[in-house]
């Protein structure tokens, strides 16, 4: 699967960067432009106006010698010297004038007003028979001189003016300088408004975008009827689109879901992440035996699916260190590289007092919610003293992850009933962790939880995670109409999520399985072996139909409701007596419990009972084994067995139903699987029963042993499909995929939130 990652951030911010990169361009450009046509046209601008002034000039001057031409020829023709000075002091009053002489011949002029230059010369002066301008620099400045003929009663001279041009310079040059200041206005001007007019644009993408992200976050990616899109939107919704689509391609069951492709998933798309699990019960068990220190693997449905998890992703298992050699085998950090033999994680022993573990485990968990979310007609207690300590056995949990930690956004996978407090205790300590809940057992209904004295405390500590994973639909129903009823908050029904004090949690249903090919399996001798051994074991004849039932000892399973079942098809069905056996192998579990013990002694009672009633057919109808199985040997039993019941009276998922499929690589056995547990709604192949009735049930035993091997290969051959592509790498795969997701799509809020620079 593509990268998210690649897949979303440079699309958006590419986007915006080139735009807003174009329209800085557009801005320099303008300036640079702006400042040539300032650079080109300022020279020609202070020609333009020194020519006009020159020729203001030339007009002043013809326009003095109109008005005083004719009056001096008067006075030089009566040669009225005194009168001729006092007209040119005059017309050098001006302020603009010079000085003005009259110059006859090529010597010094013959008159001249005082502040006329002495160095000027009349033949330094350019004349004609008509009015002539010219130019002198005199002292350096620049002067016009214009030189006007007079010619009337025997009179040839010049009258002669000087202008001083030097106020026209100075009037280009500050022309020039205030359209200089005028063009870098108009410079600065247009800069600013392109950069204004950029900024302008960014912050409206910026805005659509982040409505469209909005939007598309809401909508789950489809367009809101009737919304007019943003320009980001169809391009988020495309993107966001790319994850679905990606989902869709992952989930199909085209996929062959592996170690390896799980480890896929985590390279791709959660490169580098920090994997922390957290579950009460530890995968690996040190004992001290007789011989040393034993390793034990505990009979547990959640060990068996998430070991193989943990292989294949890395990271660490937080978990109750409950061996009696478990200190011994741990570092200075309560640390321990598992499985023994070529380790591939790390599992974390934390410690707990027998006074917390009566409180927690044995009290609330197991005394309060198992019974509570198992519709097994067992009365749950509720006791203030063992909340107490379920919420400060939760804290030590938190306190280990935030230990175990090494970063502040680890995937956390919480595992179960034991801490439904701590998603929200790790959302505390770590904001920004991807945390997945997933709750191994049914969640009961709305009215039936309603009986737990701290229901708001564990809605809302559940709604501390990021996804909440249960088995099946049914279970995610229960658990939104819960919140619905006993918390504030707000349910987003079509996309199955739930807001609570900021906090988003989606409620999805992840179908936990087995490992594909279990990894039991690959020690196992032929079916025929083991049918052999079996039977020798149990000294019964090769051709006896062995139906094998294998779980803990709990009244959620229906032992005895199969036994009676037994009971009943040796009614039933007479035939059957002396040929037949129920082999039941229980694992102790939680035997100090009244409610556990209670039913081992039901259990032997029971079966000591049907087996006397039958005790003159020559074979026990009913086999109790009352001990751990390690998993070769429950691997033996299921090969060896012609059914395998499962009888549970509620159950999540139960995966003893789907073990047995897949030891069954013959393509035989028959699986009669209880209606009330989650693997019913995949294994519809099996002959589904309800325990309750023990009637219908015995002749479900008797389908099973009579049922032709065709028929039997059809319904495994389908099962085993079902169960080799919904595997346990696809129930994690799934959840880390869509943990991916939801990372995504906090980044992609984080950067749409984080301030436009
Ligand atoms: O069904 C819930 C569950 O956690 C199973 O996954 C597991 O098989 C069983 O309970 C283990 O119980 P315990 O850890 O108490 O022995």
């Amino acid at each position: 699967m593509k990268s998210l990652k690649l897949a979303m951030r440079p699309a958006f911010f590419q986007m915006w960067r080139s735009q807003t990169v174009q329209l800085a361009k557009y801005g320099l450009f303008a300036s640079i432009a702006a400042f040539l046509a300032t650079a080109a046209l300022a020279p020609l601008g202070s020609a333009l106006i020194q020519d006009w002034s020159r020729r203001d000039v030339e007009l002043r001057s013809t326009l003095v010698f109109n008005a005083v031409g004719m009056h001096l020829t008067g006075l030089l023709a009566a040669n009225q010297r005194v009168q001729i000075d006092q007209l040119f002091e005059r017309v050098a009053s001006d302020a603009r004038v010079v000085g003005v002489a009259l110059c006859r011949g090529d010597g010094l002029p013959e008159y001249a007003s005082k502040l006329m230059p002495s160095t000027l010369t009349c033949k330094g002066i350019a004349r004609s028979e008509a009015e002539s301008f010219s130019t002198l620099t005199v002292a350096g400045r620049r002067m016009l001189v214009g030189a006007f003929p007079i010619s009337a009663r025997e009179i040839a001279a010049h009258f002669i003016i000087l202008h001083d041009l030097s106020y026209a310079e100075a009037r280009g040059t500050e022309i020039r300088n205030y359209a200089s200041a005028l063009l870098v206005g108009i410079m600065f001007l247009s800069a600013s408004l392109a950069v204004g007019l950029a900024s302008y644009l960014a912050r409206q993408w910026l805005k659509s975008f982040r409505a469209a992200v909005a939007n598309a976050a809401d909508t789950s990616i489809m367009a809101t009827p009737g919304q007019i899109p943003g320009p980001f939107d169809s391009e988020i919704r495309k993107l966001l689109k790319k994850l679905d689509v990606s989902r869709n391609a992952t989930d199909g069951e085209h996929v062959q879901w592996s170690k390896q492709a799980l480890r896929n998933i985590l390279n791709t798309d959660l490169p580098g992440v920090d994997v922390l699990v957290v579950a009460n019960r530890e995968p690996y068990i040190h004992n001290n035996g007789p011989s040393g220190i034993e390793l034990q693997i505990p009979a547990s449905g959640l060990v068996s699916a998430l070991e193989p998890v943990m292989r294949a992703c890395g990271g660490t298992w937080i978990a109750h260190g409950s061996g009696s050699a478990d200190r011994q085998t741990v570092d200075a950090n309560d640390r321990i590289d598992v499985p023994p033999v070529n380790p591939e994680y790390v599992l974390r022993r934390l410690w707990i007092s027998e006074d917390e573990q009566d409180g927690y485990y044995y009290g609330l968990a197991n005394e309060g919610l198992w019974p509570l979310c198992h519709i097994a007609f067992t009365r749950p207690i509720f006791r203030e003293a063992d909340w107490q300590t379920y919420k400060q056995v939760n804290e030590r949990f938190a306190d280990a992850v935030l230990d175990e930690a090494k970063s502040p956004s680890p995937i956390v996978l919480i595992q179960d009933y034991h801490f439904a407090l701590l998603p929200q205790m790790i959302r505390a300590r770590l904001p920004e962790a991807t945390i997945i809940t997933f709750w191994h057992i049914p969640w009961p209904n709305a009215e039936t939880f309603g009986i737990f004295p701290w229901k708001e405390e564990v809605i809302q500590g559940l709604l501390g995670s990021s996804i909440l994973g249960f088995h099946t639909q049914f279970h995610c129903n229960n658990f939104i109409e819960s919140v619905d009823r006993f918390v504030e908050s707000r349910i987003d029904r079509e996309h199955a999520t739930v807001c609570h004090r900021g906090n988003e949690t989606s409620v999805r249903p992840y179908p936990i399985s087995i490992e594909w090919p279990p990894e039991a399996l690959a020690s196992q001798d032929s079916v025929a072996a083991c049918r052999k051994q079996v039977r020798n074991r149990l000294a019964v004849s090769d051709d006896t139909k062995l139906i094998v039932g294998i779980e803990r000892f709990d009244y959620t399973k229906g032992v005895l409701d199969r036994m009676r079942a037994v009971d009943q098809l040796l009614i039933a069905h007479p035939e059957w007596k002396g040929r037949f056996v129920l082999l039941q192998a229980a694992a102790p579990s939680r035997s100090k419990l009244p409610a556990y013990s209670g039913l081992q002694e039901e259990a032997i009672r029971l079966a000591d009972e049907i087996n006397a009633r039958y005790s003159d057919c020559g074979t026990a109808p009913i086999k109790l084994v009352i001990r751990h199985h390690e998993p070769a040997e429950v691997f033996e039993l299921f090969r060896a067995a012609d059914a395998c019941v499962v009888s549970s009276l509620h159950d999540g998922m139960n995966l003893v139903a789907k073990e047995f499929v897949a030891a069954r690589d013959d393509e035989r056995g028959v699986l009669l699987l209880s209606s009330f547990a989650g693997a019913s709604r995949e294994l519809s192949e099996a002959i589904i029963i309800n325990p309750y009735d023990a009637f219908a049930m015995g002749e479900a035993l008797h389908q099973a042993l009579t049922m032709p091997a065709p028929e039997q290969r059809e319904r495994m051959r389908l099962m085993r499909a079902r169960v080799s592509s919904r595997n346990v790498y696809r129930w994690a795969g799934q959840m880390l995929l869509d943990a991916a997701r939801l990372r995504q799509k906090h980044r992609i809020l984080r950067m749409a939130s984080e301030p436009s620079q």
